[in-house]
């Protein structure tokens, strides 16, 4: 079992400076991180806080305590959440808040939780397959992949991975179950579609059984319906994502809203990671910020 230092300089939170200046963040101000992870956009936001209130959010307990060590320093000006996008009225209520001043969402899993080999996440490190963000949910990875029929397991990796090759795979998992362990996936998989590039070939079918396992699209939407109404006139939400799909959700949803007039675009175009921060942070690079403001 390998668990990372979670506090070690490999940890630099996406696009922190940029997040920073769209929050345009008020000393007295109620800000909500709903990805908390290992503290690092929270703190932040913490730091610039004198009387206002920043409430970190985290559907992973094990992230939460993570986080709270690491912004242990800013003592009461943070408040914990256990829970996912879809208790974000229980965690303003639990502190008494209504609206905030801003919110900010950097979605997907972080890199401890990718490098925590018994979570399960990532086919780089061999654990058992896992993928629940919160191990209080009942279904796994391995759930899927051993009990799904091969039809609906194609299917789910070619919408939510965006994998053509996705019924040879699905038929390679058939065969090979059970099946229990990352590695073991990864092999499977390997060994029926054979690598083209630099990619590993189970990188999207991983992503697509992570994405249904948290099932991370239902909750996004759901935070982009709720996370706008929460906030005050002029309060920010900011949100950066990895993937296109989840981009093209959170592009889609913040033009609704403009042209119903209940908010406001910052980010005309989408802002991405200088050439010096993916140099330092390769992990970053396929990030893009959008910011909206409420009306
Ligand atoms: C990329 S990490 C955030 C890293 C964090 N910004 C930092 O600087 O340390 C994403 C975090 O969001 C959490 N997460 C993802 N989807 C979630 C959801 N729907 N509800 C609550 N937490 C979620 C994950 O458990 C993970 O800890």
């Amino acid at each position: 079992m390998s668990i990372p230092d979670e506090s070690s300089p490999w940890h630099y939170p996406v696009l922190l400076k940029e997040t920073l200046e769209y929050l345009a963040i008020r000393p007295d101000g109620v800000y909500v991180d709903m990805t908390a992870g290992l503290g690092g956009h929270l703190g932040a936001i913490a730091e610039r806080l004198m009387n206002g209130m920043a409430i970190g959010c985290d559907r992973d307990a094990e992230s939460l305590e993570i986080a709270k060590r690491n912004t242990a320093a800013y003592g009461e000006r943070i408040r914990f959440h256990h829970g996912a996008f879809s208790t974000l009225d229980q965690a303003l209520a639990a502190n008494g808040v209504a609206e905030v001043d801003g919110m900010v969402a950097d979605l997907g899993v972080s890199r401890y939780q990718l490098a925590s080999a018994e979570r399960g996440f990532s086919l780089m490190v061999d654990g058992p397959l896992d993928m629940r963000m919160n191990r209080g949910e009942t279904e796994t990875a391995a759930d899927l992949v051993n009990f799904l029929p091969e039809k609906a397991l194609a299917d789910l990796i070619y919408q939510l991975g965006d994998e053509r090759r996705s019924r040879r795979i699905a038929r390679a998992i058939v065969r090979g179950r059970p099946i229990h362990t990352t590695g073991r996936l990864a092999q499977v998989i390997e060994q029926a579609v054979p690598r083209t590039s630099k990619i590993h070939p189970a990188t999207q079918a991983f992503m697509a059984l992570r994405l249904q396992v948290n099932q991370e699209l239902v909750e996004l939407e759901q935070l982009l319906r709720n996370g706008p109404e929460r906030l005050k006139s002029g309060g920010r939400f900011v949100v950066l994502t990895f993937m296109s799909t989840e981009d093209r959700i959170v592009k889609q949803a913040f033009q609704s809203l403009a042209r119903a007039h209940r908010a406001t675009i910052l980010t005309k175009h989408v802002v991405r990671p200088s050439e010096t921060e993916v140099k330092e942070n390769p992990a970053s690079r396929s990030a893009k910020l959008r910011c909206l403001e409420r009306n």
